[in-house]
């Protein structure tokens, strides 16, 4: 059984074959009407979402499949305290996949323990989307032709945008892809991405101004500022109003640049944007259809299989049970149960379920 937590689990034929598919989908989507009838999905949100969940209840019905589910946490029995790991195991009782939203980190890695079905990491409090980058990959791949030999400049939020991280984390594995990091100090990348930039010395820079980088990029990735990640509210609204996307920065940049954004935007992007043909963030939201069409038939084995052998980081499988993790996001910190466990990547013990590092006890 496979799930989806991390872009890692995919390996890079595997994340090809998803393209492909999608490619298909849209060209013959009556090949695939029937394709997951007797299927249920049910998704599982303990966060607002419009987009993901929504798509992914639109992909499944146009699989032919049917969905379930709870669109906020208080709307379930988790608001009678009941856990992440018991919810997985019952609702894999009822439905042949889960996609599970959670402001915790590692939520979704703990319901992938002990599922019975494929859970999909459908975002993880500030950690990752890995679907919002099938999306995002989907779209460049759509309006470029490639996904490689590209420079990608990200913009705004870098620190909570769980987008960026599983964005960067699936770049990082194709060829001549550069990152132009654009944001406040405060908002930069967390370690755990710069480090994986760079061990695989992947080219990349650091910068606070968006004009000046404009001309050289090929995709701009744009975020939103996480009012609701930040612990204090004077410090979002000093950051709040960073970057302004407008058509005087449109007009600086290449002919073929794309916008991208994971949506939903606040006043990053001015409206004004909208009516460019490099603005592809609604274009966007179309292909996460297709690509979640394509992963739930990937997920649910109704795809041909292809080397599935992902190129997880180097790591040694030597897991510590002493620490306590220091996330103050992490799922361990609301679930009491969960055994605390860190694994040793790179001299650097990261819990299993956040990836945040702590030092030794
Ligand atoms: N991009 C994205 O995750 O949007 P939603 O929060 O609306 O699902």
């Amino acid at each position: 059984m496979r799930h989806l937590i991390d872009p890692m689990d995919l390996s890079l034929k595997e994340i090809g074959q998803l393209l492909q598919t999608g490619d298909d989908i849209i060209a013959h989507p009556e090949k695939y009407a029937q394709m997951c009838r007797g299927k249920k999905l049910a998704t599982l949100f303990y966060e607002p979402s419009t987009r993901t969940r929504l798509s992914f209840e639109a992909a499944m019905l146009e699989l032919g499949g049917s969905v379930v589910g709870f669109s906020s946490a208080n709307s379930s029995s988790a608001a009678k305290g009941e856990s992440v790991a018991d919810t997985a195991q019952v609702v894999g009782c009822f439905a042949d996949i889960i996609a599970m939203r959670h402001p915790k980190e590692g939520a979704p890695a703990v319901a992938a323990g002990c599922s019975p079905v494929p859970i999909i990491n459908a975002g993880d409090g500030g950690h990752q989307h890995p679907t919002q980058t099938l999306t995002d990959l989907m779209t460049i791949h759509s309006l470029l032709g490639r996904v490689d030999n590209l420079t990608v400049g990200l913009c705004g939020d870098l620190k909570f945008g769980r987008t960026v991280h599983s964005l960067i984390t699936a770049l990082s594995r194709y060829s001549g892809v550069r990152f132009v990091l654009i944001a406040p100090q405060e908002l930069q990348i967390p370690a755990y991405i710069q480090q994986l930039l760079d061990e695989k010395k992947i080219p990349y820079s650091k910068v606070q101004g968006l004009e000046a980088v404009m001309p050289e990029l090929d995709i701009l990735y744009m975020t939103r500022i996480q009012k609701e990640r930040f612990a204090s509210e004077e410090e979002y609204l000093r950051l709040k109003d960073s970057y302004i996307l407008d058509t005087e920065k449109m007009a600086l940049a290449k002919k073929e640049m794309y916008v991208l954004h994971p949506l939903p935007r606040v006043n990053e992007i001015s409206v004004q944007v909208d009516k460019d043909p490099r603005a592809a963030y609604f274009k966007q939201v179309f292909y996460g259809k297709i690509v979640r069409m394509a992963l739930i038939l990937k997920l649910l084995g109704l795809l041909e299989e292809v080397e599935p052998t992902a190129e997880k980081p180097a790591q040694r499988e030597e897991l510590c049970h002493s620490l306590t993790c220091q996330n103050p996001a992490c799922i361990t910190t609301i679930e009491q149960e969960l055994e605390q466990s860190f694994r040793l990547v790179n001299g650097e013990y990261r819990c299993i379920y956040c990836e945040a590092a702590s030092s030794k006890a």
